[in-house]
């Protein structure tokens, strides 16, 4: 009878990490390229003049999420008395800004966000990335603080995760059969390499400093150089997240943000903190179903 052999998780876990250090020391991590509409949308961010014609430009090439936006438009949360049938009447109902945060939200969770082998973790991270996006806007703006990117980098802040899971994905193809990820090991690997990870894409996809700033340095955010103040307020977005229940690993990590040295050093009052952990909940789940 033929036996067959398993790696260890200790074999599993010294191999992954040899080759993550030596794809991230090299340079040639795989990498895809950003997703066209994504790149379009980032492009206007930055513009003060920009018109809901540029969007419906971006839009309208696109049939499929052109139908979702006019769906999206329609949903109880935006619907008038008159029902939306045209991108540029999409546009007006739902916001020139908020709608350029959720095509970019779109895009990412259809092209980015999306693995067969872990797709449960795949959508929990996709769930956390929006979650964070939302926390960042809200705090934001609560602090007066310079919004404009906050909604990108929380949706950005661990796009190094999906990266290095269709990694793994792709060393396990390379292994059939004798090859076994833990729950475990998974997460402790997207933890340490997540950062690195992602500054590697932010260089690729060629994102402005702001942004790549608060991916490469959202754990360390004092690290972060002239662009601090956005590290730190996606580092903030990332622990509410967690807190609420929306965390971005296989296991739990509890995370109280009442005590937080991080929130305190934003200038979020006790009152403040506590009015957010009561009503982000039910409003992430609708920017969760909203982009469905
Ligand atoms: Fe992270
Ligand atoms: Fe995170």
């Amino acid at each position: 009878m033929m036996t067959q052999s398993y790696y260890t998780t200790d074999q599993v876990r010294e191999l992954v990490r040899k080759e993550i250090s030596t794809a991230l020391r090299e340079e040639r991590l795989d990498i895809p390229t950003i997703p066209l509409v994504a790149n379009q949308v980032l492009l206007l961010v930055n513009r003060p003049d920009v018109t809901a014609k540029d969007l419906e430009n971006i839009i309208k090439h696109d049939p499929k999420l052109a139908a979702r936006v006019v769906r999206i438009a329609n949903s109880p949360v935006f619907a008038g008395t008159v029902k939306v049938t045209t991108i540029q009447r999409a546009i007006v109902t739902i916001g020139l800004r908020s709608l350029q945060e959720t095509v970019f939200s779109i895009v990412m969770g259809d092209k980015i966000f999306k693995s067969k082998t872990f797709a449960k973790l795949m959508t929990r991270l996709w769930e956390h990335a929006l979650a964070t996006a939302f926390l960042a806007r809200e705090i934001a703006r609560l602090k007066g603080l310079d919004s404009e990117y906050a909604f990108l980098c929380g949706i950005l802040h661990d796009i190094g995760k999906p990266i290095l899971l269709n990694t793994l994905e792709e060393l396990r193809r390379k292994k059939p059969d004798r090859f076994f990820y833990s729950d475990e090991l998974v997460d402790e690997i997207l933890m340490d390499y997540h950062e690195a990870v992602g500054g590697l894409v932010s260089a690729s996809w060629n994102f402005p400093d702001l942004l790549k700033g608060a991916i490469r340095h959202h754990h360390e955010y004092h690290e972060a150089g002239a662009v601090q103040s956005m590290a730190h307020l996606t580092h903030v977005a990332d622990l509410f997240a967690h807190a609420i229940g929306r965390g971005s690993y296989n296991g739990e990590k509890g995370v109280s943000v009442m005590t937080a040295k991080p929130v305190f050093e934003l200038n979020m009052f006790p009152n403040e903190v506590k009015e957010l952990m009561m009503t982000a909940p039910g409003r992430v789940n609708k920017v969760i179903a909203e982009v469905q």
